[in-house]
């Protein structure tokens, strides 16, 4: 009986214990659970999204590119795009439940993706013999780089009319590239054409004199020629010089004294009065005929200011029926004490390139005028200068 109770007991303790077990069990399992629960609905996420690339300057927010967040406080850096490459953006992430900080990095590819601009013409014409610089007809700049590789793609010739095409390629440190075609149009220079005439030396003559060009006028050893191998600029000029006026004066009263009075029958002709003139001649005689006494545009020496025709009252005024006659004569005696020579004197064509002209008379100034009048046997500018009178065409 005894040992039946015993067994009872120990019995009932068993089933205590194995209650009390499973409450405990049930409780951790319950809180674990529990716990699970809340730790996942606490957890923290944090992942970005994948890398790109951006074009220089762009805008730039960092949130863009958190693809989820959730139970966390996030701090990042600002990046700049305005250089290319790699720049990188860190997120410090804190979780809300442990309060840990943890890191994650971003990067971004800044790259240039725009080209170099030419800016230029599409068609350029010139004249043959121009001097031609294929670099000086477009401009190229980028939005990014500095030192552009540029590439002429081309060739012009000169001196043959025709057309031409030159491509021009820039391309920049990126790779980025663009380009530009000109069409140059070599064209042969008619004689009625304007010109401008570039400023710089452009050698020297037989006697050694400089000749540069200057203000749209050909200047050898200093005096201003305008003949059939230099022409001015078209538009140069703009009346007679005060010299040529003043000297004109002069000599006018002088002449008067001795019973000659003297007019300007043609003193300043510009570029356009000289194209009408020469071209009327043409008309008339031809070409080759007008060359012998009838300066191209440009190529008169009236249009430089510095030259006349002079006329007497009651003298045939500005024709070979005035060579000889007294004023005539005169004018040859004493022109260069007032600082004018005889232009195109006779007998001096092969130097000049003209018929005889009586009446044309040009101011050099006294000093040179003596040299030149040469007791009465006229040495021509040609000569003295050491320069040709011939058309080029
Ligand atoms: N008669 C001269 C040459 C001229 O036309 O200028
Ligand atoms: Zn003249």
């Amino acid at each position: 009986m005894k040992k039946d109770e015993e067994e009872k007991e120990v019995n009932n303790h068993k089933k205590i214990f194995i209650i009390i077990i499973s409450i405990v069990v049930i409780i951790l399992a319950t809180s674990g659970l529990f716990l699970y629960k809340y730790y996942n609905k606490n957890k923290f996420v944090f992942t970005l999204k994948k890398s790109i690339t951006l074009p220089l300057n762009s805008n730039v927010n960092p949130k863009e590119y958190i693809k989820s967040i959730k139970n966390a406080k996030v701090k990042y850096n600002k990046v700049k795009t305005d250089t290319i490459g790699k720049k990188t953006i860190t997120y410090i992430v804190t979780d809300n439940l442990f309060k840990k900080k943890h890191k994650y990095t971003y990067t971004l590819d800044i790259i240039d993706d725009i080209p170099p601009v030419i800016e230029g013409k599409d068609n350029v014409s010139l004249f043959v013999d121009s001097k031609i610089d294929l670099n000086s007809y477009i401009k190229v700049s980028d939005n990014y780089d500095k030192d552009l590789d540029i590439k002429i793609d081309g060739e012009v010739d000169n001196k043959k009319d025709g057309t031409y095409k030159v491509k021009y390629i820039a391309t920049d440190k990126s790779g980025n590239t663009s380009e530009h075609t000109i069409t140059f149009t070599i064209k042969k220079k008619s004689i009625y054409d304007t010109v401008k005439l570039e400023d710089g030396v452009i050698g020297t003559s037989s006697k050694g004199y400089k000749i540069e060009n200057k203000g749209g006028a050909t200047y050898v050893g200093g005096i201003l020629i305008a003949n059939k191998t230099y022409n001015l600029s078209s538009s140069y000029g703009g009346g007679l010089k005060k010299s040529t006026s003043s000297a004109f004066n002069e000599m006018k009263a002088a002449a008067l004294i001795d019973g000659y009075d003297l007019r300007i029958g043609s003193g300043y002709r510009s570029f356009n009065t000289q194209k009408s003139t020469y071209k009327r001649y043409v008309k008339r005689d031809g070409q080759t005929k007008a060359d012998t006494y009838s300066a191209r545009p440009g190529h008169s020496e009236h249009q430089t200011g510095l030259a006349i025709d002079i006329c007497a009252a009651g003298y045939s005024c500005i024709s070979s029926n005035f060579n000889g006659t007294a004023p005539a004569n005169w004018l040859s005696d004493n022109a260069y004490k007032y600082g004018f020579i005889l232009r195109y004197p006779n007998g001096k064509t092969n130097e000049t390139g003209y018929k005889f002209e009586s009446w044309h008379y040009r101011y050099v100034g006294k000093d040179l005028a003596a040299k030149l009048y040469n007791g009465g046997n006229w040495i021509t500018l040609e000569n003295y200068l050491g320069i040709a009178s011939k058309y080029s065409q």
